[in-house]
């Protein structure tokens, strides 16, 4: 079973920044996500749209220039790390799952990507695009195929794993809450991967492992792994 640093190490460290992303490997981590927004055309890292629970500032991000948001504190003396940051620190070392929050994104993200593989290397067959906004996800497909995607939903949709083939996805990303046998044997008999977030503790751990799934996000990627033998 796959161990997915949920925002990085963020049960130990401030999420979503580079010293959360860095614990994570150290942990062992088989992968990270993240979660990213357009501003002035450049994905920043941070989950909520609004400043004031991750870092020293307020209001909305989109109030506030890059270079502004560069210079806010967002725990530990983090700063708001760029994708471009986080790309340049990961190197390939273990895979990355980068959840697209805001609805204008993609553009940045074909340009980040295409500078990527040409600047870093970085090789797209270790990234795996997500998010809950499923037509951003379609057109995340036309625009560039070959780019992996997995499907986010926060319910048991009636059809079960059924969005996520239409989308053309490697994986289904299910809440812990609403995750059952069906959904992971609905997903399985499609071919798809099974990722269910956020999970941390011995028990939930262990069940999911005992269901099937392929992968769990949690926020103590060194307990987790400890929780479950690895
Ligand atoms: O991608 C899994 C999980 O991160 C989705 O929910 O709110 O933590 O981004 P959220
Ligand atoms: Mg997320």
């Amino acid at each position: 079973m796959q161990i997915i640093a949920h925002r990085g190490a963020s049960g130990e460290y401030p999420e979503n920044t580079l010293l959360a992303f860095e614990q994570a490997l150290a942990q062992g981590a088989d992968a990270i996500e993240l979660d990213v927004y357009a501003v002035e055309d450049e994905l920043i890292v941070i989950h909520d749209p609004r400043l004031e629970r991750t870092t020293n500032g307020q209001g909305s991000i989109y109030q506030h220039s890059l270079t502004a948001l560069a210079s806010l504190d967002a725990g530990s003396g983090q700063t708001i790390p760029t994708l471009w940051q986080v790309l340049q620190l990961i190197q390939n070392k273990c895979w990355l799952n980068i959840e697209l929050k805001g609805a204008d994104t993609l553009a940045p993200l074909l340009t980040l990507l295409d500078r990527a593989e040409i600047e870093l290397g970085f090789d797209l067959a270790t990234l795996l695009i997500s998010s809950f906004n499923h037509p951003l996800l379609a057109a995340l497909k036309t625009a560039r195929p070959a780019i992996r995607i997995g499907a986010l939903t926060a319910s048991l949709p009636l059809q079960y794993a059924a969005f996520a083939a239409e989308l053309k996805a490697e994986a289904v990303h299910c809440d812990a809450d609403f995750i059952d046998e069906y959904m992971v044997k609905d997903a399985k008999a499609r071919g798809l991967k099974i990722y269910v977030y956020t999970v941390d503790d011995k028990d939930g751990l262990t069940a999911l492992r005992q269901l099937g799934v392929d992968g769990v996000f949690t926020n103590y990627p060194a307990n987790s792994r400890r929780f479950l033998g690895l």
